[in-house]
């Protein structure tokens, strides 16, 4: 099946994986409907590994783009999960460092310029409210991601199914992107994890993120759906 999904994606058919929703009680992505492959519709269990929810699929179940395609298309919408990956060499084009738009500490973290402004309205709409955030990861290296899968192994004590839970291999992350952000907030003392999932903040973000076009990846109890455990810190943002 994929096989055949892959070929129409390197003809340029794909359309997005993912529908965006506008209300807030709908600010997440919609799982419910899955790539629309030249008018072939995929079922999301077709997406991620047959065994468990975790679970990648087989080698050869699994799309690796080429860099002119993902030229060639909309690098926003691209689909980046358990069964597409992006290649080891794919670099977004116009990093910038977030610190110089105010929008973390972390002198190092860089992120597409693109999502600059709408983050920078989100953050200030966001302090009026009374939430103080800030960007704690944004774009990963495939490289770094090298490290960060290896960080979540060893934590895990090599345990492989509790890695994939919560980390994507190399490839696979939304941070390679550019243009997803994990965001958190000075009433946790910038944590992730459970502190920012049971946050005001993360209450916040889940109503009105989208009004910024930022979009929850891995939503509570869509796990079979995503590949991945609930992670409210975990935004991408899709543009208009
Ligand atoms: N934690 C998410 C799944 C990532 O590693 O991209
Ligand atoms: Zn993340």
């Amino acid at each position: 099946m994929l096989i055949k999904i892959a070929s129409e994606i390197s003809a340029g058919l794909v359309a997005s994986a993912i529908v965006l929703t506008s209300s807030p009680d709908q600010a997440i992505i919609d799982f419910n409907t899955t790539p629309a492959v030249a008018g072939v519709q995929i079922e999301s269990d077709q997406l991620l590994g047959a065994n468990n929810w975790w679970s990648y699929p087989v080698d050869d179940d699994i799309y690796t783009y080429s860099l002119s395609e993902i030229q060639e298309r909309n690098e926003i919408s691209l689909t980046v999960n358990k069964s597409f990956q992006l290649p080891q060499d794919y670099i977004p084009a116009n990093l910038v460092f977030a610190a110089n738009f105010g929008l973390s500490d972390d002198p190092e973290i860089q992120i597409r310029e693109e999502i600059t402004e709408d983050l920078s309205e989100l953050f200030k709409a966001a302090k009026v409210d009374g939430h103080d955030l800030t960007i704690v990861s944004g774009y990963r290296s495939y490289e770094t991601q090298i490290s960060t899968y290896a960080y979540w192994l060893n934590y895990n004590a090599n345990d492989v199914d509790a890695a994939d839970k919560i980390s994507a291999r190399p490839g696979h992350s939304e941070h390679q992107l550019g243009s997803t952000v994990d965001i958190s907030s000075k009433a946790v003392q910038n944590q992730l994890g459970a502190s920012f999932n049971y946050s005001e903040a993360y209450l916040w973000l889940k109503d009105n993120a989208y009004r910024y076009n930022f979009y929850l990846s891995y939503p509570q109890g869509q796990e079979v759906k995503t590949g991945y455990s609930f992670e409210g810190w975990h935004w991408r943002w899709y543009g208009e």
